[in-house]
Formats: structure tokens, C-alpha cells, sequence
């Protein structure tokens, strides 16, 4: 099992959600944090929140699209305690309720910017230890009804790249997880109020706003506890909602009746 306590571990997203979920979980368990994200604001609250557990933290002003900022962070954190030992890629932003057809240029490139590019920044090994990408239940299978596509394939990118990170990396010990929730009640539905200027600046999304219904998700500190099990048990697919089985059983066997096909089709060849 690794050991974390008076380890390293860096956090991308950590001011709210799922990262600060996260973070608070791996201060609990005695590890040393650099909380990143977008607004500053919220990070230092964050900050001041892990501090009152008794664990040491920074926080450091990223936007996790951008490598040039990405590998500023990383300075950072190795000037405040030296090498990484848990990497934490997490930050996303929504592209719901818009139909792929729909989805404009700016925010194609914010929705791959920050989910996938964000992700592919934030790979680093440090010292060996464990990488986590938060990816969603949603990179397993694009729910229908709620114009998703954009954000969906997205997730499906990070299912992909940590796969691929883990044939990679296990010869050199290091775990890889990819952590694909269920509805977990955060702030999601309201990032396109802080979308970077490079993207065109903060907007309104109401159609993808009206989606946020109070209340129905799983609380972030459960997550977080989540991660710290699977990060300590080295698992790969890191689920929270045992009830997507069935849409994603659905989607498996269309593609098996597709091999069937493929199996008649050769034959007859
Ligand atoms: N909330 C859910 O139901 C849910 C479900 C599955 C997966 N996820 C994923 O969980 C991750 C965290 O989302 P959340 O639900 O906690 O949302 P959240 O909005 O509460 O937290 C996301 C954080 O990321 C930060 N962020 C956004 N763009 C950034 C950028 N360019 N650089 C750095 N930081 C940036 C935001 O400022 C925010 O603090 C995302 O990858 C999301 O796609 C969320």
C-alpha cells in the first residue's frame, strides 16, 4: 500500500467540488497539498480549510489549459516541499445542454482546453506514486436527453489517456486512477461564469445551469474519501454510483451484437 503521510500531492480544481473533496480526504490522511485552480478567491478559502485540519498547504493560481501555467504550478509546489508523490488532474468545466451541432468554436476549445488539454498538462510523476484523472460515468457513455456530447466526449478522452498512462507507467510502479462519478453536488453547472478571456470570456449558460438540481448529487467529501481508498488499493476505475451498471451493460451489448455481425458478415465473405 503507498504511503502518503508526510507525502506530496497536488490538486487541480481544489477551490470547490470535488477537488476540495479531494484534498481535504489526502490532508486527512497526513499528505501535504498544493491546492490549484482558476480563482484565487476560493483557493485561499480552500487553503485555510485544509490548514485547519493540520495538514501544510500552498495554493497556486493555474489555469490548467494553459502548459506554460501548468508547469509554473509545478515549480511552485516543488519549491514549497519538494517532489510529487500524488498527482490529483481534476479541474473540468460543463458543456451540457447545447447539441454538438450547436456547440460554438470558443467553446469547443474551452471544453477540450480545460477537460482533456487540462489533463494531458497535468501529467507528471514526481518522485513515482499515483496519478488521478478525473474523468466521469460519463466517459463510459453519452446519457441521452441532455445534450451532452461535447463534455461527454471530453470524459471519454480522459477514460482513454489514463488507460494508455497506465500500460505506460506500471513498469515504474506508479498507480493510475480514473475516477468516473455519478451527479456529485458541486458548482459545475455554473463554470461558464469564469471561462478564461483566451475563450472568449465569462458567459451565461442557462440551458446548462437549469440542469443543477439541488440537492440530488453525492456530497464531494464522500468522493474524496472514495479517491483516498482507491488511490491506497491502486485502483484503476474508480466508480461512485453502482446504479449506471445498467446504461453502460446496454451500451456493451450493441457493440457485442456488432462483433456478432462482423462474425456472420465474415463468414459469408
Ligand atoms: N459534479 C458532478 O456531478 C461531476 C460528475 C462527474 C465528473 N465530474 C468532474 O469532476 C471534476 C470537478 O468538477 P466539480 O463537479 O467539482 O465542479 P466545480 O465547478 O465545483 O469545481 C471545478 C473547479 O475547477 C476549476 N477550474 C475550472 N476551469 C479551470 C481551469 N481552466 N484551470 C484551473 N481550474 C479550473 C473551477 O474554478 C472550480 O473550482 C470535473 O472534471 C468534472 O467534469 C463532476
Amino acid at each position: 500500500m503507498l504511503e502518503l503521510k508526510g507525502k506530496t500531492a497536488i490538486v487541480t480544481g481544489a477551490a470547490s467540488g470535488i477537488g476540495r473533496g479531494i484534498a481535504k480526504a489526502l490532508a486527512g490522511a497526513g499528505m501535504n497539498l498544493v491546492l490549484a485552480d482558476l480563482r484565487p478567491g476560493p483557493l485561499a478559502a480552500a487553503r485555510r480549510d485544509i490548514e485547519a485540519l493540520g495538514a501544510q498547504a500552498i495554493d497556486v493560481t493555474v489555469d490548467v489549459s494553459d502548459a506554460a501555467s501548468v508547469a509554473a504550478a509545478g515549480r511552485a509546489a516543488e519549491r514549497a516541499f519538494g517532489r510529487l508523490h500524488v498527482v490529483v488532474n481534476n479541474a473540468g468545466v460543463a458543456m451540457h445542454g447545447t447539441r454538438v451541432e450547436d456547440v460554438g468554436h470558443d467553446e469547443w476549445n474551452w471544453v477540450m482546453g480545460v477537460n482533456v488539454l487540462g489533463a494531458i498538462n497535468g501529467i507528471r510523476h514526481g518522485e513515482g506514486g499515483h496519478v488521478v484523472n478525473t474523468a466521469s460515468i460519463s466517459g463510459f457513455f453519452i446519457r441521452g436527453g441532455r445534450n451532452q456530447g461535447a463534455y461527454s466526449m471530453t470524459k471519454c478522452a480522459v477514460v482513454a489517456l489514463s488507460k494508455a498512462l497506465e500500460q505506460e507507467v506500471e513498469d515504474a510502479g506508479i498507480g493510475v486512477s480514473v475516477l468516473c462519478p455519478g451527479a456529485v453536488e458541486t458548482h459545475i453547472f455554473e463554470s461558464a461564469a469564469t471561462r478564461p478571456e483566451r475563450f472568449g470570456g465569462p458567459y451565461a449558460r442557462p440551458q446548462q445551469e437549469a440542469m443543477h438540481v439541488a440537492g440530488r448529487g453525492l456530497a464531494p467529501e464522500l468522493v474524496g474519501q472514495r479517491v483516498l481508498q482507491a488511490i491506497r488499493q491502486r485502483e484503476f476505475y474508480v466508480l461512485t454510483h453502482a446504479g449506471e451498471r445498467a446504461a453502460i451493460k446496454a451500451r456493451h451489448e450493441r457493440i457485442e451484437a456488432a462483433f456478432d455481425r462482423a462474425a456472420t458478415w465474415e463468414k459469408a465473405r
